[in-house]
């Protein structure tokens, strides 16, 4: 008789504050990730003005970050990333739950952010967290011809729990 195939246990995983020392990984993610990745220096200037920052570590492994500016009132959710080999796990869906907490801890009332309307895999993430489709940015992104258009999302954080860390 064949036996059950075993599941694998999700990771035990950590989230904390990016630093400058975990920049080369995040960027070695992020150019595997993303046709038109972010550069070093974009990272180092989100940590340098203050952005929200975080890395997802499994022991001392970095396998994902986010970045979120706050202001006005607004948290804007700027990168979310998981590493291929850790997606489909609920990784993505802690991190952002965690950036949406922390936004709501500082005060924020509203989160937005702009997917490609081609990336799929965040969109149902982010339909599946509340999100809701509120505008479009023309020509917002590069593509391989031309421009490819954002949707701008919305979500209410009124009523959310605060994370304080
Ligand atoms: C988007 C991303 C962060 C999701 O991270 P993840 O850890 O794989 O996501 P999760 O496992 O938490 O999945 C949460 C939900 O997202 C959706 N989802 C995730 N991967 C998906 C896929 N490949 N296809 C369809 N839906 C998917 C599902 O609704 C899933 O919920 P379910 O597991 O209950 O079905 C990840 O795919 C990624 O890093 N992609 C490359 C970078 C990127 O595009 N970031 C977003 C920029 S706007």
């Amino acid at each position: 008789m064949a036996t059950a195939p075993e599941l694998a246990a999700a990771p035990e995983i950590a989230i904390r504050p990016m630093t400058e020392h975990d920049v080369p990984a995040v960027v070695a993610i992020e150019r595997a990730s993303y046709q038109f990745p972010w550069s070093e220096g974009i990272f180092r200037d989100c940590l340098r003005v203050g952005y929200v920052c975080r890395v997802v570590t499994v022991g001392d492994e970095v396998i994902g970050y986010g970045v979120m500016s706050t202001g006005a009132g607004e948290a804007h959710i700027l990168n979310l990333c998981v590493s291929s080999a850790y997606r489909c796990q609920g990784i993505g869906r802690r991190l952002l739950d965690y950036l949406l907490d922390r936004g709501a801890a500082m005060g924020m009332t509203e989160a937005f952010l702009e997917v490609r309307p081609s990336n799929t895999a965040a969109i149902r993430l982010y339909q599946s967290m509340g999100f809701e489709q509120v505008g479009v940015r023309r020509g917002y992104y590069q593509a391989t011809v031309g421009r490819e258009d954002a949707a701008v999302l919305k979500l209410s954080l009124r009523g959310r729990r605060s994370r304080e860390s």
